[in-house]
């Protein structure tokens, strides 16, 4: 994975980290840094901030940090070499050849080749006779040839092995069709077509590589979709159907739906801001993705029990991201293809009021809830009512809130000072829920069940902490590692992550190389600099004098010599809290 030194050096002179970030967000200077809204999670005020001393940046909301790779990383959704050529490409330089291991990246790339080529076959089985029951099918689902052209469908032969053999001929590998999920192996250990008799619907990512298929069954056979696995290029959890075209279209919104043929009924109907999730449960990962090109979705999943079920969970998930949401209900059972279908002509008249009535979540909410009651009796108010105050105390938005709580009263006759108390208690009640569970989570971190904050290891906190305020120093004072290393040898270090940290600050220092969150996260492999990012992050206000350098070498000494009895002591509830409070703390003195 390590990238020739002076080669990284370039590409972060020539990428200046506030300039790339300043291109995804809205940066103003605070003190020596800039502050933003995270673009990685739903936030109204700014917790993002980019430091131009170290090169890096860091979400106090959400704990992502890292170097100007990493950030790339992030917001366009690549892998760490794909990121750096990226940035390779933006300043004109030349990738150096052979210098990393990139079998990965070629495997990569002979499987978006083999599933374009793959995809064209496909779609030219719908005009050969043996794919003629195929175009039928499409047809007989109202799609019109432009629209099956604008996506791409096609049909898999009802044959052991003809894409197999065309891609075969086309010189893929065995290997290679295998790992890219089109052929599988059977039993007598030749290659299979895993898609066979089916019509295609392929995955394009936003990037236009094809990435997967769905192939349906034109029967009532089972399973009546059979999707792609995953594979090196395609993640069920991190893909939306359609979304390479939903991005492009003018609308501020995206249409979320459950199949295939919703959003291509929909986008041929005139909404051309449909997407789907893969079979799969809406996924956090998806959410995020949602967030980058739009900040409100349109839920609109089958109206089914399970697909009110699965708008429920979507709602929540969302919520954390901070979209705004909005759900609608095709009337009458029908999913949106049929109802599309069914209107015909008027189809986009149809949908499209369907589309402007639609209610926020909370009205979807609420409305459901007064489904579950008969509140024309005065048992079904309370009833409605008493849940309505759970359900408005998991809102956080006080306007939003009071908003309801008024047309709630109005519309059931209950005073308004008394309800109002009800979501108030409930409202506490959730925040000490949260609390408790803050506390929780804190309390699994130290004793190690979560090593993600690097506290892990069931090591001592004062001791982690020195070692990462430790490490922050010698990232910005370099000259300094020589010394600190004749008093603290490396094996003193108490975590494993900054051992190894440390180690390469001295490896790095001694062979005359620079230091930057950059050249540590290139030997660290992945992830890297997202932590040496959050480090940094909490601790660059710290003290940075010599005296406080010495501290913290005698800290970790200290402590590294006590016995581990304490290590159990330092997990009373009191010394969480206490430790929680110094966060907490931290935090806000950085804010
Ligand atoms: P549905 O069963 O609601 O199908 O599954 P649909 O979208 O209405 O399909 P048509 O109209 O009958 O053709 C919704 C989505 O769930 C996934 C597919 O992505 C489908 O679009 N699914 C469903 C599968 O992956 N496998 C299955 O066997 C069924
Ligand atoms: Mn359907």
């Amino acid at each position: 994975m390590a990238l020739p030194d002076d080669f990284l050096q370039e590409l972060r002179l020539r990428n200046d980290i506030t300039g790339v970030v300043s291109n995804y967000v809205h940066l103003t200077r605070r003190g020596r840094n800039l502050v933003g809204l995270c673009p990685f999670h739903g936030e109204k005020t700014a917790s993002f901030t980019v430091y131009p001393q170290t090169e890096s940046f860091y979400c106090f909301g959400c704990g992502v940090g890292g170097d100007v790779i990493g950030f790339i990383k992030r917001a366009e959704n690549l892998d760490y070499i794909d990121a750096v050529k990226f940035l390779a490409q933006k300043a004109g330089m030349q990738m150096p050849e052979n210098s990393y291991d990139d079998s990965m990246q070629k495997l990569r790339v002979r499987i978006f080749e083999a599933n374009r080529e793959a995809a064209r076959f496909f779609y030219s089985q719908l005009s050969v006779p043996a794919g003629k029951k195929g175009l039928e099918y499409l047809h007989s689902r109202r799609l019109a040839d432009k629209t099956i052209k604008m996506f791409g469908l096609g049909f898999a032969p009802d044959s052991w092995s003809a894409l197999t053999d065309h891609l075969l001929e086309k010189g893929f590998k065995q290997s290679e069709l295998i790992q890219a999920n089109l052929s599988s192996r059977n039993k007598n250990g030749g290659l299979i077509d895993r898609f066979r008799n089916r019509v295609m619907f392929p995955i394009i990512d936003v990037r236009g590589n094809v990435v997967a298929f769905g192939g349906r069954i034109m029967t009532d056979e089972k399973p009546k979709y059979l999707n792609t696995s995953d594979t090196p290029v395609f993640k069920k959890s991190g893909n939306l159907f359609a979304l390479n075209r939903a991005k492009n279209s003018k609308s501020d919104k995206l249409i979320l739906c459950e199949g295939y043929m919703d959003v291509i009924a929909l986008h041929q109907a005139g909404f051309d801001f449909a997407v789907a999730t893969l079979g799969t449960a809406l996924t956090q990962e998806q959410a995020v993705i949602l967030k980058r090109y739009t900040n409100t979705v349109v839920i609109c999943y089958d109206a089914d029990e399970a697909g009110q079920k699965a708008t429920s969970r979507a709602i929540d998930i969302l919520r954390k991201e901070g979209l705004d949401i909005r759900v609608l209900t095709v009337p009458d059972g029908k999913d949106p293809d049929e109802f599309i279908k069914h209107h015909g002509d008027n189809g986009y008249i149809k949908f499209k009021q369907l589309l402007e009535a639609t209610g926020n979540d909370l009205e979807y909410r609420i409305s459901k809830l007064r489904r579950s009651y008969n509140i024309q009796t005065p048992d079904g108010r309370v009833k409605f009512m008493t849940d309505a105050a759970k359900l408005l105390s998991g809102v956080d938005n006080a306007i939003e809130r009071s908003v309801y709580i008024g047309t709630l009263c109005m519309e059931t006759g209950v005073d308004r000072k008394l309800f109002e108390n009800e979501v108030s208690k409930n409202l506490r009640r959730r925040y000490k829920r949260q609390d408790e569970a803050e506390f929780k989570r804190i309390r699994q971190q130290l004793s190690g069940e979560d090593a993600r904050l690097n506290f892990g290891e069931k090591k001592k906190v004062r001791a982690v902490r020195a070692e990462e305020a430790l490490i922050s120093y010698l990232i910005l004072n370099p000259d300094m590692v020589r010394k600190v290393k004749e008093k603290l040898p490396p094996e003193k270090m108490v975590t494993e992550f900054n051992r190894q940290v440390y180690d390469i600050l001295i490896q790095r220092i001694i062979s005359g190389k620079s230091c930057t969150v950059t050249d540590l996260s290139s030997e660290l492999g992945d992830d890297g600099d997202a932590k040496i990012a959050a480090m940094l992050a909490n601790n660059i206000s710290e003290s940075n004098s010599l005296d406080a350098c010495n501290d913290y070498v005698n800290i970790i000494l200290d402590e590294g010599s006590k016995r581990s009895a304490e290590e159990i002591a330092m997990q009373s509830p009191e010394d969480i809290q206490a430790y929680m409070k110094e966060l907490k703390e931290q935090k806000n003195k950085k804010r």
